[in-house]
């Protein structure tokens, strides 16, 4: 039997591909993302060849990521919990997707990956890999073993020939996710939710208080909800996302600190650093505010929350999502212009918006003279009528 690892070259799924050879005694097939984290991927190519493994899966998925995922996501202004942008939640399935894939190309029955039985990454990793393959095996190895400490894993290493890094032989001071839309740390030291984060945890923005004196101003197009362009220079997907990252990083945008409701019941203190989506996010409101109407807009922000629990508790392939962003999806057909952000020390403010299709009408808000086209006598019959029942509630007393 064949089993496909989500591998990414470091100590734990290094541990995990030697513990499926010996255990469960099956060939591993192992698939390495780029997901835009930032890391080398050929080191996790020579280490698995060096564990002996012949099919090795490497594979950039950047552009998918962000134009299949991250994107529609953003269409719907997701937010968890009113301060989370969800970067984690949205890489899982499609690392999911790609597994059950491979396992299918290559005739392994089952898929393995390195979370812990403790988090949410297990049941997005499962439900989005049994949603697309109902027979698929799923084999977590951190829910079986008993390599329950540093020390017991570095012991388990060391007896089988994995290399271990002169740098992972210590306790790490935290655990880390990143992909082009964030970067999360969580645990060891950031476990006491009393006490602020080590300046250190902090990776991929500078600190504000650090961050340039003199605001910068970008400019940020849009097409059907999608940003297409910076400063009028359209970009792929993941090229833009990218370029905000550098722009967030710069003045320090991003940041967040937050004790977060895991799906499996408990709490957990995360810290996250999402630059480019923070842009982004007041972005698309900026484009949204001129271009949606509000019964469409009210609407989209009731079914947010909802949009993003199910992200987070790993549904994205489900009926329910796949309803919700058909209704996202619809609103967002006008949503194109043009929005202009400014950055500064940590913010990121849009400071103005245009478009061709702006529902914005300058005729009717003005308070100069409006030339007929609002009459403010009808005011008067809307509020009396709407009145009406707050004055029988008021009538009647208590
Ligand atoms: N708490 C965040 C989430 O559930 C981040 C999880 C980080 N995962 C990790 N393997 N370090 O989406
Ligand atoms: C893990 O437990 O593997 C990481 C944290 C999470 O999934 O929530």
């Amino acid at each position: 039997n064949k089993v496909v690892l989500a591998y990414s070259g470091g100590l734990d799924t290094s541990v995990i591909l030697k513990w499926l050879q010996t255990e469960y005694e099956c060939e591993v097939v192992t698939f390495t993302a780029d997901l835009g984290q930032g890391e080398e991927l050929e080191p996790a190519r020579a280490k698995a060849e060096l564990l002996g493994i012949k099919d090795i899966y490497i594979e950039d998925l950047r552009e998918e990521f962000v134009r299949d995922f991250v994107f529609p996501m953003f269409r719907a202004n997701a937010v968890y919990e009113g301060l989370y942008l969800l970067g984690t939640s949205i890489a899982r399935p499609l690392i999911s997707k790609r597994l059950v894939e491979i396992a299918a190309e290559t005739g392994a029955d089952a898929i393995a990956h390195g979370a812990t039985g403790k988090g949410n990454d297990q049941v997005r990793f499962e439900l989005a890999a049994y949603a697309l393959n109902p027979d698929i095996k799923v084999i977590a190895p951190w829910r079986e073993w008993d390599l329950t400490s540093r020390t017991k894993l570095i012991e388990y290493a060391e007896a089988h020939q994995v290399p271990v890094p002169k740098d992972k032989r210590g306790e790490s001071p935290f655990s880390v996710d990143a992909n082009l839309l964030h970067t999360s740390s969580e645990g060891k030291v950031l476990e006491n939710p009393a006490e602020p984060a080590p300046d250190y945890v902090y990776s991929r923005t500078v600190d504000p208080v650090d961050a340039p004196d003199a605001p910068e101003v970008i400019e940020i197009g849009f097409k059907k909800g999608d940003a297409i362009s910076i400063n009028g220079e359209e970009m792929s997907p993941a090229t833009l996302l990218a370029a905000l990252n550098e722009y967030g990083r710069k003045h320090g945008v991003g940041r967040l600190d937050l004790v977060e409701n895991r799906f499996v019941g408990m709490k957990s203190r995360g810290i996250y650093e999402t630059p480019g989506g923070t842009i982004l996010l007041a972005a698309h409101r900026g484009i949204e505010q001129i271009t949606l109407d509000r019964g469409a807009a009210h609407l989209k922000d009731e079914l947010m929350p909802k949009y993003a629990e199910l992200i987070y508790n790993g549904f994205w392939f489900s009926p329910e999502r796949d309803m919700l962003q058909a209704a996202i999806d619809a609103s967002q057909t006008h949503v194109e212009g043009s929005v202009t952000v400014q950055l500064y020390k940590g913010s990121a403010n849009v400071i103005g918006r245009s478009s061709p299709k702006s529902l914005y009408s300058e005729a009717h808000v003005t308070f100069e003279e409006d030339a007929g086209a609002y009459d403010q006598k009808d005011a008067a019959g809307f509020i009396k009528l709407n009145a009406l029942r707050l004055k029988l509630l008021g009538k009647r007393g208590g």
